[in-house]
């Protein structure tokens, strides 16, 4: 737990407008600040920033929430770290955890080889750098090798590429020479020690790819041979380390990161230098498994920064059917997933300087297909008439269909592989309902797939949604008021604004469905208690979810009419504007909702009466129902009166 007074400290100091301001070109605009949003691709600005209430919000994708949730989002970082962030860049002490003794010991060894082996990696990258730019063999070694590869220096200098001399203890020395503790290194996989216990490099005569965790630092390295050598492996890699999980890591990650969420994206690809190439033609938002099939964690990581995945495939045949198993797995995840298959014997790397930037960028836009349509039509001409074969074809792509966990995109692609494959779509059908279930064990809850027409459920979700989002709207309105008007008088009977609607909500029995309204309301009130609703306290709360709610909420001051954000600055509040009339309205609008819900509960139970034959209830609902619609019809005549008065 960080203490509250802690993450006062930190969001004061955080000032909006500076912390977005390092990632956003901001013009200031009446009160307000705006800028191109770095959430999403646009060409005019539609982020804007209120200094005065320490929030920002996008008008175009909707994000929203303080300097907290601003690093949250543009670094990727959960709440915790999103803070430890601010406390470094604004020189704030972070406060030490409690723990125990042991606890504190056993971390202080754990976090303390960590950090060693960090400074050691650290020494490794820039000693590697070092050579390629300065050495003379890593000059005409190296260097020539990159560049001949058309690597341009920025590019070098920007993923930290090196190169490790033709000797066997070159490294060794200078760790000694600059009094490092060579262990350090040997856990490290720099160095390796042989039979009789002399140390030795572990990368000789090789260029060196850093592997950067995914804040930027250096965990790991790759040295990659220049001349083909049958005896030694193209690439020598570290060992699993207390820093460097592979299984956990994507290379490329921490150059990508912001590049992924701006495109809602990611490029996947098998190689460093695919990466390395991709980024030098402007397309970040690629990352590389480094050769194996993609892990868990992997694909984990890839969540937390998007649901859609491209997979770029070298051109060959057998290395495409290798490749398909891993990118089931993405399905499985829920992933979107689109291919990209290059021409035979080439890799994006090769294509991309064969073509050019440009062009390589319409290749991509122009051949990405879906996966399990690419895999179908892929199988299908390898099946070609031979039944059986045909008969595995299917059973291998319903499989890969039934992982997916979502059932309405599952009955888009068994419609869709059907008319490919030209059978009955029934067939394909109960095939996934068999598999689905199979899984059983595996999903903690079965969806059957549906058997009505899918444009009837979609219709049906589209509905559901959408009275979720009205429900939403009118209870986040009423927070709207309460945190804009709150203190102010409302009336001779009601002191203020919150009291009277807090009054109202309780004297109609209102349930409040949205559990962040329910957890503000019930805040509101011990505020009113206290003396005065502070709307600072909700925006500076400790929990993000609720500080991104209010941003989002006071974002939509006074946007009475849809465009009216584009008229005018955001946030400025209206001179004259009648409060009372936007109290009113928002309590009425909810009161609405809430006689509706009631008619239609009261509706249900009608109907259920009606069936059993039990006519005194029927009567009674009936009256009630009578009664409700009278209500309403005050209720929405009471609004008509409030908004044209
Ligand atoms: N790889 C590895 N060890 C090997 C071979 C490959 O770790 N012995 C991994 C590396 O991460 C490599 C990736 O698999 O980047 C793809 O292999 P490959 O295409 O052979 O290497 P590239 O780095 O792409 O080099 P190039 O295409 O220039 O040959
Ligand atoms: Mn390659």
């Amino acid at each position: 737990m960080i203490p509250r007074a802690k993450i006062d400290e930190i969001v004061d100091a955080a000032r909006v407008e500076e912390v977005v301001g390092e990632y956003v070109n901001l013009k200031k605009r009446g009160a307000n600040l705006t800028g191109l949003c770095p959430f999403h691709q646009e060409k005019s600005p539609s982020f804007s920033v209120s200094p005065s209430k320490g929030i920002y919000k996008c008008f175009g994708c909707g994000k929203a929430g303080n300097a907290v949730n601003f690093i949250m989002e543009v670094e990727q970082l959960n709440y915790i770290d999103a803070l430890k962030h601010l406390a470094e860049r604004y020189r704030i002490d972070w406060p030490q955890q409690v723990v125990s003794a042991e606890q504190l010991l056993e971390e202080r060894i754990r976090s303390g080889e960590r950090e060693s082996l960090q400074i050691v990696n650290n020494f490794a990258e820039r000693y590697f750098a070092d050579l390629l730019i300065n050495d003379d063999e890593g000059k005409t070694v190296g260097l020539s090798y990159f560049e001949e590869r058309g690597f341009r220096p920025e590019t070098i200098e920007k993923f930290k590429l090196g190169y490790a001399k033709e000797s066997w203890d070159h490294l060794t020395n200078a760790a000694q020479f600059g009094g490092y503790n060579v262990d350090l290194f040997k856990l490290g996989g720099l160095v390796k020690e042989n039979d009789q216990g002399k140390i030795y490099d572990a990368y000789r005569n090789r260029v060196i790819f850093p592997i950067h965790s995914i804040s930027g630092k250096p965990i790991a390295f790759a040295g990659r041979y220049l001349i083909k050598d049958p005896k030694s492996p193209k690439y020598v890699n570290s060992p699993e380390t207390p820093l460097y999980h592979k299984s956990n890591e994507l290379y490329g990650l921490f150059f990508a990161k912001q590049a992924i969420a701006k495109n809602a994206l990611v490029y996947l690809v098998e190689g460093y230098t695919d990466v390395i190439s991709l980024n030098q033609a402007g397309i970040e938002n690629v990352v590389a498994s480094s050769g194996t099939s993609l892990t868990e964690g992997q694909i984990k990581l890839i969540k937390r920064f998007t649901d859609n995945v491209c997979v770029l495939y070298d051109g060959d045949a057998a290395g495409i059917k290798a490749s398909l198993r891993g990118t089931d797995m993405l399905l499985e995840a829920g992933l979107n997933v689109k291919i990209v298959l290059f021409p035979n014997g080439e890799d994006p790397d090769s294509y991309c300087k064969k073509v050019g930037p440009l062009d390589f960028g319409t290749f991509l836009d122009e051949q990405r297909q879906d996966f399990i349509l690419f895999k179908a039509s892929l199988l299908l001409g390898d099946a070609g008439n031979d039944p059986i074969k045909r008969a595995e074809l299917i059973k291998d792509i319903v499989n890969s269909i039934s992982k997916i966990p979502d059932a309405f995109k599952r009955s888009t692609f068994l419609r869709e592989t059907a008319i490919l494959l030209k059978i009955d779509e029934q067939l394909l059908i109960s095939e996934a309902n068999r598999l689905v279930r199979g899984n059983i064990s595996k999903q903690p809850r079965i969806e059957e797939f549906q058997y009505s027409q899918p444009s009837t459920e979609q219709e049906l979700l589209i509905e559901s949604v959408q009275e979720l989002q009205l429900q939403d709207v009118q209870e986040k309105d009423l927070i709207r008021v309460i945190l804009n008007y709150g203190d102010k008088p409302y009336s001779e009977e009601f002191e203020s604004v919150a009291l009277f609607i807090i009054n109202e909500i309780a004297l109609d029995e209102i349930e409040i469905e949205h559990p962040i309204v329910v957890q503000i309301l019930s805040m509101i009130n011990q505020q009113i208690t206290d003396g005065s609703i502070n709307f600072q306290y909700f925006v500076r709360h400790e929990d993000p979810i609720i500080t991104e709610f209010v941003a989002d909420i006071m974002s939509k001051d006074f946007e009475v009419s849809p465009n009216w954000h584009k008229k005018y600055d955001v946030f400025i509040d209206p001179v004259g504007y009648n409060f009372k009339e936007d109290v009113d309205s928002a309590i009425l609008r909810l009161k609405i909702k809430h006689v509706e819900k009631l008619m239609k509960h009261n509706q249900e139970e009608l109907d259920n009466f009606e069936k059993k034959g039990d006519m005194e209830q029927v009567d009674l609902h009936v009256h009630v129902h009578m009664h409700l619609t009278q209500k309403r019809y005050e209720l929405t005549r009471k609004i008509e009166t409030t908004i044209t008065r």
